[in-house]
């Protein structure tokens, strides 16, 4: 019997720079205060940067993993509320297209982690074979958008290439940087027009998240927002978002 309990989430994006490793990095916090046992897997191998974030300076990271110089809990590290991290690198070109072996011993260092109840999986934006590779292995997939047109040309874009690599048809989108409920829903409607005519997907308004300064404060002091400004909008439009993953 599988007794495995964990939930795979890939965090994924047409365009960068939308905020996926905010949405990440602070959902993860939430979820481990609401005591889920949660591991962040920095999936982007090349320019992550998901320890920056927490400010902090891993010894080791994914390379060392995949190069079998390193066990997973020996690249481990751990964030507040006992997030565990699995760092990735910046600036390794070699990892932005993982070989079949690399992502087997990926695979099964993985499946090592045992106990948790969610494994959020922040991927780099575009279409790349790590993207698609990361988003098949995972539970659920999270698209994350924003007003710009460039980011909904792009996650249209990256939703056609994930449902013919992958065959996956749900998807959960995020729509990041709004001014509120009523642009967030627009910008999901759009994205839907277009997936309706071409594509046989289903798509689930996850929520929203407004534009907030207290955001970008706290992404330059390397903070958690949801821990230093727990009173912000965004703060409790990604508390919204969360109490959907635990219901
Ligand atoms: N709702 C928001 N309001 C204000 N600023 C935001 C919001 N969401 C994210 N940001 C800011 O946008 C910038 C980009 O965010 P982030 O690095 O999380 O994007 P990303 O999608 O992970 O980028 P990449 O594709 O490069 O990995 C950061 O400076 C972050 O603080
Ligand atoms: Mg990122």
């Amino acid at each position: 019997m599988d007794t495995r309990r964990e939930k795979i989430i890939a965090i994924t994006s047409g365009k960068g720079g939308v905020g996926k490793s905010s949405i990440v990095t602070n959902l993860a916090y939430i979820l481990a205060a609401k005591n889920k046992k949660t591991c962040i897997v920095d999936a982007d191998l090349s320019l992550g940067n998901i320890d920056i974030f927490f400010g902090m300076i891993p010894k080791f990271n994914i390379k060392d993993l995949i190069e079998g110089k390193k066990s997973i809990s020996e690249i481990m590290v751990e964030g507040p509320n006992n997030i565990k991290i699995i760092p990735a690198t910046s600036g390794i070109v070699e990892l932005s297209n993982l070989t079949e072996e690399q992502r087997n011993i990926l695979m099964f260092s993985l499946q090592e982690l045992d106990g948790y109840d969610f494994l959020l999986v922040d991927t780099p934006a575009g279409i790349s074979s790590n993207v698609v590779y990361f988003n098949s292995i995972s539970n659920d997939i999270f698209i994350v958008v924003t007003p710009d047109p460039a980011s909904i040309a792009d996650s249209y874009a990256v939703i056609k290439v994930l449902c013919n690599k992958t065959g996956r048809k749900d998807f959960n989108i995020i729509v990041n940087m709004v001014k509120d409920e009523q642009e967030a829903l627009s910008v999901y409607k759009k994205i839907l027009s277009v997936s309706d005519q071409f594509l046989d997907v289903y798509l689930d308004f996850l929520g929203f998240i407004p534009l907030d300064a207290n955001i970008r404060q706290a992404t330059k002091k390397q903070k958690l927002w949801v821990e230093h400004f727990p009173e912000t909008h965004a703060t409790k439009a990604l508390i919204k978002i969360c109490n959907k993953l635990v219901s």
